[in-house]
């Protein structure tokens, strides 16, 4: 009788092992639960390595999260972000309308990002308007905490992250508002973080980062929008962005990244980045730590 060819391991065998690493990273696992002759290799001090043949998709996947997976464990924070645009740049349509910007590739890669983060963090505007849930339910893997930035407290505690008790939520205020918002939304949901806004009012994200490590989230994910991802970034607090790039022009929509202007092009940020195909869309990840001008010559 021939011998059944063996299926070349794909995704889903891929999948539970990346959960492994983020668990052992976050403590939940005193060791990694594989063998010496585990498809996969290695550890987050000299970084993770796929062993053996794989599919296309599953390398690719792999080559896309392993920096993630490559966080150590009592490591510094970490904050990855995310934003789906059209053509033009615009991540909604002007009224807010988002669903959906990208297929469904990146869908289920934004569910990817929460199952390997601590954390999912939002500003108040998406988290008005959209109402999500941040929840993992387009893979396996656990929900991260829910972290909802509203230092205005204009959000309502009838929204989706705020009552389903699905995962925890945090509502991110400065302390000074912690009382009033813990009467509204409840103490254990109410994350208030010691000058978060400065005397113009302005938000002091590295101090929202501080106290979040404080509670061991510190490999964060920052799902949106495109004013919150702008401050991470602005603030020098993301330390990569993933931004996916659909075949849709939205004209005049609500925009993604909104950096402090350049009068030169030689003075524009311009990260080392890597393209990735996610069906139809082109998912650009880009190394924020890694930036400088053009070497043009
Ligand atoms: N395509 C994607 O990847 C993606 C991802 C996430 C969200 N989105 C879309 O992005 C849009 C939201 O993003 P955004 O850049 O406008 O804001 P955002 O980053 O979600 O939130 C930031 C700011 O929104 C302001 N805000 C304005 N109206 C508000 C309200 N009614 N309640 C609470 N906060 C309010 C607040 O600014 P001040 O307090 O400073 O005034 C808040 O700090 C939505 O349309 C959402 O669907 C798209």
């Amino acid at each position: 009788m021939m011998p059944t060819p063996t299926a070349t391991p794909g995704v889903d065998a891929l999948w539970p092992l990346c959960l492994d690493i983020t668990l052992h990273r976050r403590g939940e696992l005193a060791r990694l639960p594989w063998n010496a002759n585990a498809p996969l290799a290695g550890d987050a001090a000299h970084g993770f390595s796929l062993r053996g043949v794989w599919d296309d998709a599953a390398v690719e996947l792999f080559e896309l999260i392993k920096p993630l997976l490559d966080r150590p464990r009592e490591g510094a924070p970490w904050i990855i972000g995310q934003l789906g645009q059209s053509l033009d740049g615009y991540v909604a349509t002007h009224n807010g309308d988002s669903h959906y910007v990208n297929g469904r590739e990146v869908l289920v890669h934004l569910h990817r990002l929460r199952a390997l983060c601590d954390a999912v963090i939002v500003g108040a505007n998406t988290a008005a308007l959209d109402d999500p849930q941040l929840t993992t339910r387009h893979v396996e893997g656990r929900h991260p905490v829910r972290v909802l930035i509203d230092p205005a407290l204009r959000l309502t505690p009838t929204l989706r992250a705020l009552s389903d008790r699905l995962a925890p939520t945090l509502l991110a205020c400065d302390a000074r508002r912690a009382a009033e918002a813990a009467r509204r939304f409840g103490a254990d949901q109410v994350l208030g973080v010691p000058a978060l806004v400065d005397g113009e009012g302005r938000l002091n994200l590295r101090a929202l980062v501080t106290e979040l490590a404080s509670r061991d989230l510190r490999v964060l994910f920052v799902e949106g929008g495109g004013v919150t991802v702008s401050r991470f970034i602005a603030q020098g607090c993301l330390d990569r962005l993933h931004l996916s790039i659909a075949p849709v022009v939205i004209g005049s929509g609500r925009p993604g990244l909104q950096i402090p202007r350049s009068a030169a092009m030689r003075d524009c940020l311009r990260p080392s980045g890597r393209v990735f195909r996610m069906g139809e869309d082109v998912l650009w990840d880009l190394d924020l730590r890694e930036t400088g001008p053009r070497q043009n010559g």
